[in-house]
C-alpha cells in the first residue's frame, strides 16, 4: 500500500499518512483531518476505526485466527494455563517456571477481599442478578484499596492489576453464594486459581471440597478462551473510562457493565436460554426461520461476530471441551445434540452462509457451564473473571501509550438549530 492516502473534499486535496502494523490491515492516520478539512469521519460502531495501537491480541476474522502476543489461542488453550496466559498478556512474554511460580503466588496472595465487603454484599436483594452485584462490588473496590489507585505510579498500577485478577473469582463466588443463601467461603490458597474459584463457588464450610481435576482443567481452559479479544466493546469501554484518568477498579466496573449486554458477554446466557427454548432438534427449523425473518427481532444467540467471518477458533476448542466435561462428569445433556444439529443446519443455510455467520465462543460455553453446575445467571460473571486479565493488560498498555488522549468522539448533529426559548404560558 502507498505511504499516503489522498483524499479530496470540497475541492481541497489532502494527504494522510498510512500506518502499518506487524500484521493485518494498514490504517489511515486521520488525526489531522478536522484541522485540515473542517470535517469529521462518520463510523457508528467503529467498524472501520482503529482506536489505538496494541501489541496484545491479533485477530484475522476472515481466516478465524486469534493470537495473544503472537501465540495461537488453540495452542494456549491446549498447552498452557490461565495464569500463564495472564502473565503473557500482562508482560508480553511467556513466563519461565520460576516467573510463573512467583506470579501465581502473587495473585494467590491477593485473593482475599476486605472483610467489610461482605457487609456491602448484604445490601443487595437475594434475587439480584450476579452481574448487577459485580458492577457494584468491583466499583466499590476503589473505596477499599486507596493505596493502588494512583494511576501515575507504575507500581500501584501493577498492584491494582494483580488485585483485580486475584479478587474477581472471590467476588464472583460471593455473588453466587449470596444468591443461593449459603455462607461465603474464604479462599484456600493451597489450590490453583481455578480450583480455588470452584471451591469457593461449590464448596460449603461444613464439608471438605474435592476439586475435580477434569472440571478444573476445563474451567481453566474456558478462562483462557475468554482472556482477551482486542478492542471489543467492554475493552474499549475500559480504555475509554481509563482515558479520563479514572482509577482501575472503576474502569473494570465500567467494563463489566458493558460486558453484561446480550450482544456481548450476555450472549452465553442468552444462547443456553435459546437452546432450552428450542428444546428438541425437531423445532430447530422454526427458530432458524425466525432468525432469518427481518420482522422478527430474534437472532441465533452464539452465532455471528463483528470480526470473525469464519469459524471462531474459540468455538472449536469449546465444542471439544463439552465432550471432555461430559465424560468427566458422566453426564449427557441432550441440549448438546440440539446445539450440534442447530450448528449443522445453520451452516448449510444460505442466509447464514451468505452473511458469514458462524458459531462464536458463546455457542457451546453455556452447555459446559451448565454441566459443571453454574446457573445461567453466572455465565457472564465467569466471562468477566477471565476478561479482567485482558482489561487490565489493555488498560496498562493504554496508560503507558505516549499517543494516549482522553477518548472523545465527535458527532454528526441532526437536531434543531438555535431557536428562542418561549415561557411555558406562551407555548
Ligand atoms: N442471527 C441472525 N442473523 C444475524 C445474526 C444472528 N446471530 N448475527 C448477525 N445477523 C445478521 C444481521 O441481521 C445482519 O443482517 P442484514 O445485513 O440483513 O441487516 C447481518 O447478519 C450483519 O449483522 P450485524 O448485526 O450488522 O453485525 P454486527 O457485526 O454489528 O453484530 C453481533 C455482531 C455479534 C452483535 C451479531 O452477530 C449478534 O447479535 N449475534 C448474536 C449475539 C452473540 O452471539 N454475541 C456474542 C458475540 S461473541 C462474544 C463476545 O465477543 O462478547
Amino acid at each position: 500500500m502507498s505511504d499516503a492516502a489522498k483524499f479530496s473534499l470540497s475541492g481541497k486535496d489532502v494527504e494522510f499518512p498510512v500506518m502499518s502494523g506487524s500484521v493485518g490491515p494498514d490504517v489511515v492516520d486521520i488525526r489531522k483531518l478536522y484541522a485540515q478539512t473542517d470535517a469529521f469521519t462518520y463510523d457508528p460502531g467503529f467498524t472501520s476505526t482503529a482506536s489505538c495501537q496494541s501489541k496484545l491480541t491479533y485477530i484475522d476474522g476472515d481466516e478465524g485466527v486469534l493470537l495473544h502476543r503472537g501465540y495461537p489461542i488453540g495452542e494456549l488453550a491446549e498447552q498452557s494455563s490461565f495464569m500463564e496466559v495472564a502473565y503473557l498478556l500482562l508482560n508480553g512474554e511467556l513466563p519461565g517456571s520460576a516467573e510463573l511460580g512467583t506470579f501465581s503466588r502473587t495473585i494467590t496472595r491477593h485473593t482475599m477481599v476486605h472483610e467489610q465487603l461482605a457487609t456491602f454484599f448484604r445490601g443487595f436483594r437475594r434475587d439480584a442478578h450476579p452481574m448487577a452485584i459485580m458492577c457494584g462490588v468491583v466499583g466499590a473496590l476503589s473505596a477499599f484499596y486507596h493505596d493502588s489507585t494512583d494511576i501515575r505510579d507504575p507500581e500501584q498500577r501493577i498492584i491494582a492489576s494483580h488485585r483485580l485478577i486475584a479478587k474477581m473469582p472471590t467476588l464472583a463466588a460471593m455473588a453466587y453464594k449470596y444468591s443461593v443463601g449459603q455462607p461465603f467461603l474464604y479462599p484456600d490458597n493451597s489450590l490453583s486459581y481455578t480450583g480455588n474459584f470452584l471451591r469457593m463457588t461449590f464448596g460449603v464450610p461444613a464439608e471438605p471440597y474435592e476439586v475435580n481435576p477434569a472440571v478444573e482443567k476445563a474451567m481453566d481452559r474456558i478462562f483462557i478462551l475468554h482472556a482477551d479479544h482486542e478492542q471489543n466493546a467492554s475493552t474499549s469501554t475500559v480504555r475509554l473510562a481509563g482515558s479520563s484518568g479514572a482509577n482501575p477498579f472503576a474502569c473494570i466496573a465500567a467494563g463489566i457493565a458493558c460486558l453484561w449486554g446480550p450482544a456481548h458477554g450476555g450472549a452465553n446466557e442468552a444462547a443456553l436460554n435459546m437452546l432450552r427454548e428450542i428444546g428438541t432438534p425437531e423445532r430447530i427449523p422454526e427458530f432458524i426461520a425466525r432468525a432469518k425473518d427481518k420482522n422478527d427481532p430474534f437472532r441465533l444467540m452464539g452465532f455471528g461476530h463483528r470480526v470473525y467471518k469464519n469459524y471462531d477458533p474459540r468455538a472449536t476448542v469449546m465444542q471439544k471441551t463439552v465432550r471432555e466435561v461430559f465424560d468427566a462428569l458422566k453426564v449427557n445433556d441432550p441440549l448438546f445434540e440440539t446445539a450440534l444439529r442447530l450448528e449443522e443446519l445453520a451452516l448449510n443455510d444460505d442466509y447464514f452462509v451468505e452473511k458469514k455467520l458462524f458459531p462464536n465462543v458463546d455457542f457451546y460455553s453455556g452447555v459446559i457451564l451448565s454441566a459443571i453446575g453454574f446457573p445461567t445467571s453466572m455465565f457472564t460473571v465467569l466471562f468477566a473473571i477471565a476478561r479482567t486479565v485482558g482489561w487490565v493488560a489493555q488498560w496498562n498498555e493504554m496508560i503507558t501509550d505516549p499517543d494516549q488522549k482522553i477518548g472523545r468522539p465527535r458527532q454528526l448533529y441532526t437536531g434543531p438549530t438555535q431557536r428562542t426559548y418561549l415561557p411555558v404560558e406562551q407555548r
